[in-house]
C-alpha cells in the first residue's frame, strides 16, 4: 500500500487493506481524493438560507466527503455483504457504549425484532413464550411494540408521563401480571426514561429490560450512555437519528451469551457464528453432534433458532465508522440548538407543555416536543398546515396512541387505565428539529414561525 493511501486512510480513518500493486494504490487515492474534491464542491454549493424560502428539515444526513470517501473505498474493496468494515463498527460501537458486544444489523426496527426475539431462545433458562406479556407503552413508535406480537407475546400498554413523554412509571405495578417477563421502551426523542424507576421494578421481579436506543445514542442518564442499562439496547442509523448509515442499526448487551443468540437470529439463525467469510471458528466444525442430524453434519449448516437474515452491507458500515467518530460534536450540537430554541420558544409558555428532561437525565435530543395544553387536533392541523406552508419541518409524536391505528385494531393486549396522555398528545404534539444541520439563523427563523403558527391557529 503506498504511502499516499495510507495518509488518505489515517486521515478519514478507512480500516487496512491487503497489500495491493503501487499503481492501484496510486489510482485508488486519486479516486478517493477527487471525490472528496466533488463533494466538497457540491456542499459548498448550498444556496444561502432565506428565512421563509428555504426548507428548514426537522432531521437530515450531516456528512462531509469523508462519509463518501468511506463509501466509495468500501465500493472498490467490493466485500459487499457485512466484513471488515462491518466488524471494526461493531467493536467502535461496543467500546464507544462500554458493552461487551454490538451487533450491526440493516435498521432499528430489525434491532428491536432481534433483541425481542433472542428471549424466546430455547438457549436461554427461562425463554419468552407465546402468551407472556410484555410491558411498553403505546405513545411512541410502532417497531418499538410489533416485535412483541410477532412473538406472540401480549403487549401490555401503560400511559406516558406528559412532562418527559418516558412511561409513566407510577403504572408499573398495575400492569405486572404472572405471566410478565419483560418491559420494552424507547427514550423517547431522546429523551431517557426514568431508569431508576424502571430498573428496580425489573429487578423486583425478575424482568428483562430492552431499552429501544434509536432516538437516543449519546443520551445519558446519571451519568452512563442510555442503551447500556438493560439487557439489549437497540439503535437506528436511518438518516433522522443521531448517526446514519443511510439504513442501519444495532443491537447490543453487556451479556455474551445473548448476543450470540442475537447473532444467531441475525444470521438466518445458525448455530455458527463465523464471520462473514470465515470458516471453523469453533475448529470442530465436521465434529458437532446434534440429535436428529448425522454426527459431523457441517456447522454452518445447522439452524437453532428460527432466525432472519438482518444484515446491512459493508458499505453501510464503513459510512457508520465515520459518523460514529463524529456523534460526539453532533450530539453537542443538538443539546446546544434545543436549549437555545427552548429559549426561543418560552412566549409559547401556557400555550404547549414543553417536553423536559427527565430529572438525571442529560438528553441528546432528538427533537423538540411541544404538546397543546388543551388537546384540539383542529388546531394542530392547522398549526402543521402553517409549518407546512412556512416550510418549517414537523413530526406529529410518531402514532400519538398506537392503540388508534388501524394496524393495531384486533391486536390482543391488556392495557392499564385509558391511556389519556397518549390521547391528549395524539391530538396535541408535535417536534420540530434540532439536528446538527440547523444553524442559529435556522433556530431564530423556526422559533419565529412556530409562535406565529400556534398562535394564529388558536385564535381561529
Ligand atoms: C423509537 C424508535 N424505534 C425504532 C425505530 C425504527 O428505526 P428504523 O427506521 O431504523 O427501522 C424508530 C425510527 O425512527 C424510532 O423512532
Amino acid at each position: 500500500m503506498s504511502d499516499s493511501t495510507k495518509e488518505w486512510q489515517k486521515d478519514a480513518g478507512a480500516s487496512a487493506m491487503d497489500e495491493i500493486p503501487e499503481d492501484d494504490a496510486a489510482l485508488e487515492h486519486k479516486i478517493l481524493r477527487l471525490t472528496g474534491e466533488l463533494i466538497r464542491r457540491r456542499l459548498g454549493k448550498r444556496r444561502p438560507f432565506k428565512p421563509g424560502i428555504t426548507s428548514i428539515p426537522y432531521a437530515g444526513r450531516v456528512y462531509d466527503e469523508r462519509e463518501v470517501q468511506a463509501a466509495v473505498q468500501a465500493s472498490l474493496d467490493f466485500w459487499l455483504t457485512l466484513g471488515p468494515e462491518g466488524q471494526a463498527f461493531e467493536r467502535e460501537l461496543a467500546e464507544y457504549l462500554g458493552v461487551k458486544r454490538a451487533l450491526m444489523v440493516n435498521s432499528g426496527s430489525s434491532a428491536n425484532l432481534i433483541a425481542l426475539m433472542s428471549l424466546t431462545s430455547e438457549q436461554l433458562d427461562r425463554p419468552l413464550r407465546k402468551g407472556d406479556e410484555v410491558i411498553t407503552v403505546a405513545c411512541g413508535f410502532p417497531t418499538t411494540v410489533n416485535p412483541i406480537v410477532q412473538a406472540g407475546c401480549i403487549p401490555v400498554f401503560v400511559d406516558v408521563d406528559m412532562t418527559t413523554l418516558g412511561v409513566d412509571v407510577t403504572q408499573l405495578e398495575a400492569a405486572r401480571s404472572e405471566r410478565t417477563r419483560a418491559v420494552l421502551l424507547a427514550h423517547t426523542l431522546g429523551n431517557p426514561f426514568d431508569l431508576d424507576a424502571v430498573l428496580s421494578f425489573c429487578r423486583a421481579y425478575d424482568l428483562v429490560l430492552i431499552e429501544d436506543n434509536c432516538d437516543a445514542l449519546g443520551s445519558r442518564y446519571r451519568g452512563q450512555l442510555t442503551g447500556t442499562f438493560g439487557n439489549f439496547g437497540t439503535s437506528s442509523f436511518y438518516p433522522a437519528h443521531h448517526i446514519t448509515a443511510g439504513e442501519g442499526g444495532a443491537v447490543y448487551t453487556h451479556d455474551l451469551h445473548l448476543a450470540k443468540i442475537a447473532e444467531s437470529f441475525r444470521d438466518w439463525g445458525r448455530d455458527c457464528w463465523c464471520a462473514c467469510g470465515r470458516d471453523n471458528t469453533c475448529g470442530k466444525r465436521f465434529a458437532w453432534e446434534w440429535d436428529d442430524l448425522p454426527a459431523g453434519y457441517d456447522h454452518k449448516y445447522v439452524y437453532r433458532h428460527l432466525g432472519y437474515n438482518l444484515k446491512p452491507t459493508d458499505i453501510q458500515a464503513a459510512i457508520g465508522r465515520v459518523q460514529l467518530r463524529k456523534l460526539g460534536e453532533f450530539g453537542a450540537a443538538r443539546r446546544r440548538n434545543w436549549a437555545r430554541l427552548r429559549q426561543l420558544l418560552s412566549p409559547l409558555e401556557g400555550r404547549v407543555n414543553f417536553v423536559q428532561a427527565t430529572p438525571g437525565a442529560d438528553p441528546s435530543w432528538f427533537g423538540l416536543a411541544m404538546v397543546l395544553q388543551q388537546p384540539d387536533h383542529e388546531v394542530l392541523h392547522r398549526i402543521c398546515a402553517i409549518l407546512d406552508a412556512k416550510r418549517v419541518g414537523h413530526r406529529r409524536i410518531f402514532a400519538g396512541n398506537l392503540l388508534r391505528h388501524p394496524a393495531y385494531r384486533h391486536v390482543e393486549h391488556r392495557k392499564v387505565g385509558l391511556l389519556p396522555v397518549s390521547d391528549h398528545v395524539l391530538a396535541g404534539g408535535f417536534f420540530v428539529g434540532v439536528y446538527p444541520g440547523l444553524d442559529d439563523q435556522m433556530m431564530e427563523t423556526q422559533a419565529k414561525t412556530v409562535i406565529e403558527a400556534v398562535e394564529q391557529a388558536q385564535r381561529r
